[in-house]
């Protein structure tokens, strides 16, 4: 058998031999400025991977988070209405089965109230804010405050677009009457983070009748509700603002709550809700609209209005319960990934459309990746870094030439990249030929980094060990602010800091697809420097 080395090193002989014949890829790279120095651009998406980043948002629900309370059923057990089905459901409770939307909003606002404080309960979430909307979604919210109000929470409302109606101007009086604080719109959004003033925020801004996109103000107070502003846990009503009542975060724009309190029977966008608690609520479902609609639903235990049905229902600073049971299901309708639909342009090509739409999912740093190198002997070494820029060429990071990684790919040019893009079900692997990025590249980059960077490069000796332990490091980093901080010195380049470029062999397309029966579509080429590339897909 041939030994690990002497395979990588006859493949980079032959690689090289053929990188030798056609230096085109590197004429490519001078005509255009390179990515990292353009900085990575946002650019309109292919049709069809707009579809597939739906199609995967819509089948990320983990068998895992259903299995996590001993009485709750399986999430494919449960009906999911479309927008249709709740309408006319509706318009049935409240015609020939004798309910008025009255009695429906206070049931539907009781058992939000009572399931928000089963998992945000006063003593920790003593400060909750509800935001209404202009209809019948925003009145469970108006009933709820005022149920919260009387199990002893601190409740504020937002109420921007308040409704003329008895039923509305009476549910205001109750809670002013209550001293309940209405904040407008405005107020809510000069008053800084939501995760300083309140404890927990309840979503009921719109409900399965809305469609289009959210208008001011609610955009903006959605956005203060979004991830990435760091919120309290929000709770949302029926469905998250923002999203489509049967596809879900089609746009992207919605809401991530933490908990979601599906009202009468859960909605088809319920599926894709991938937060700690999901809780049914709306005890009044008479037999004969569950006959007629065929709704398996969950018992309410006891005398309770709620009923847990999902959610991973850990906090996540508790970690699994059970390592073994952390298992999502990937895939779903519109997620395949076939030969005819990958860029005539090749797979450089093709990963820029992966790249951009991975750019848009919201992930912090689509950008990270797996970077695995070896010892001459072939002992590997992985760790993330952080793609600063590719193009026709290849795919470029920045790094400590004296590292281990720096020393691994010295001695034995070989790597491999991986990716991973949660929200999309998706892998990018990549292996190929390591070399170092021409100087003036590295240079460009260097100067484009903020100079507390650039100090830092010269601060840390990557991957030796602190004899001294951090204040070695410190030390360190004092004495080079000291020697920079006149800021007309420019902060030199460092000779053993600069970028590495893999040049890619082969280039797989991975997407995740149900019961483990994934698609891999992988290019191939002989050398970095073929323009042929071979595709061929692999077994999952
Ligand atoms: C998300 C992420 C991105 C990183 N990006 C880089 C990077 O671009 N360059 C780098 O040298 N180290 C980066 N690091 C740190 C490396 O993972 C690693 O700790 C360091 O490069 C030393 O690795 P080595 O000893 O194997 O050479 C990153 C770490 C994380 C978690």
């Amino acid at each position: 058998m041939q030994s690990f080395s002497a395979l990588s090193k006859a493949l980079y002989q032959q690689a090289l031999r053929g990188s030798a014949r056609v230096p085109w890829a590197r004429v490519l790279w001078r005509a255009t400025p390179p990515a990292c120095a353009r900085g990575l651009q946002a650019a309109p998406l292919p049709a069809r991977h707009v579809a597939a980043a739906a199609a995967a948002a819509a089948n990320s629900t983990t068998q895992q988070q259903a299995r996590s309370a001993s009485y709750m059923p399986f999430m494919e057990d449960i009906t999911y209405l479309t927008q249709e089905q709740a309408q006319s459901l509706d318009a049935e409770l409240m015609g020939p089965l004798g309910f008025s939307v009255d009695q429906l909003m206070e049931l539907a606002g009781l058992s939000v109230a009572c399931a928000a404080a089963t998992e945000y309960p006063t003593s920790t979430h003593p400060r909750v804010l509800v935001v209404a909307g202009p209809g019948n979604n925003g009145g469970d919210g108006l009933v709820a405050a005022r149920h919260l109000h009387h199990f002893g929470y601190s409740v504020s409302i937002c109420y921007p677009k308040p409704t003329d109606k008895p039923l509305y101007t009476g549910l205001i009086t109750q809670c002013r009457s209550l001293g309940i604080p209405f904040l407008s719109a405005e107020e809510l959004q000069a008053g800084g983070p939501l995760s300083s003033r309140f404890d927990a925020a309840l979503d009921a801004m719109f409900g399965f009748s809305f469609k289009g996109a959210p208008r001011p103000p609610f955009d903006g107070i959605i956005e203060m509700m979004k991830p990435g502003a760091q919120p309290p846990p929000v709770v949302a009503v029926d469905i998250p603002s923002g999203w489509d009542v049967e596809h879900g975060d089609t746009s992207g724009a919605g809401l991530r709550p933490d908990m979601l309190v599906s009202l009468t029977a859960p909605k088809l966008c319920a599926r894709q809700f991938a937060g700690q608690h999901h809780y049914l609520g709306g005890r009044f479902v008479p037999p004969q609209i569950r006959d007629k609609y065929q709704l398996r639903l969950p018992a309410y235990p006891g005398v309770s209005q709620c009923v847990r049905i999902g959610g991973s229902g850990r906090s996540p600073a508790a970690g699994p319960a059970n390592v073994a049971d952390l298992r999502v299901s990937y895939g779903g309708a519109g997620q395949s990934l076939d030969e005819a639909d990958m860029s005539e342009a090749g797979p450089l090509a093709e990963f820029d459309a992966w790249f951009k739409l991975a750019a848009s999912s919201g992930l912090a740093e689509p950008n990270a990746m797996c970077l695995a190198t070896a010892s001459p002997s072939g002992a590997p070494s992985a760790r993330y870094v952080l793609l600063k820029g590719y193009d026709e060429r290849g795919f470029v990071w920045f790094t400590n030439f004296d590292s281990t990684k720096g020393k691994q790919l010295e001695e034995n040019p070989f790597a491999s990249l991986a990716f991973w893009w949660e929200p999309l079900q998706r892998q990018v692997r990549i292996e190929g030929i390591v070399e170092k990025l021409p100087d003036e590249e590295s240079d460009a980059y260097f100067y484009s980094r903020p100079r507390g960077h650039q100090i830092g490069s010269l601060v840390s000796m990557q991957s030796t060990p602190l004899r001294r332990g951090r204040a070695e490091l410190e030390e360190r980093a004092a004495r080079l602010e000291a020697q920079y901080a006149d800021e007309s010195i420019p902060v030199p380049r460092p000779p053993h800091w600069g970028g590495f470029l893999l040049r890619p062999l082969c280039i797989e397309f991975w997407q995740g697809r149900p019961s483990r029966l994934h698609d891999r579509l992988r290019y191939v080429r002989p050398s970095v420097d073929a323009q042929e590339w071979r595709l061929e897909r692999l077994s999952p």
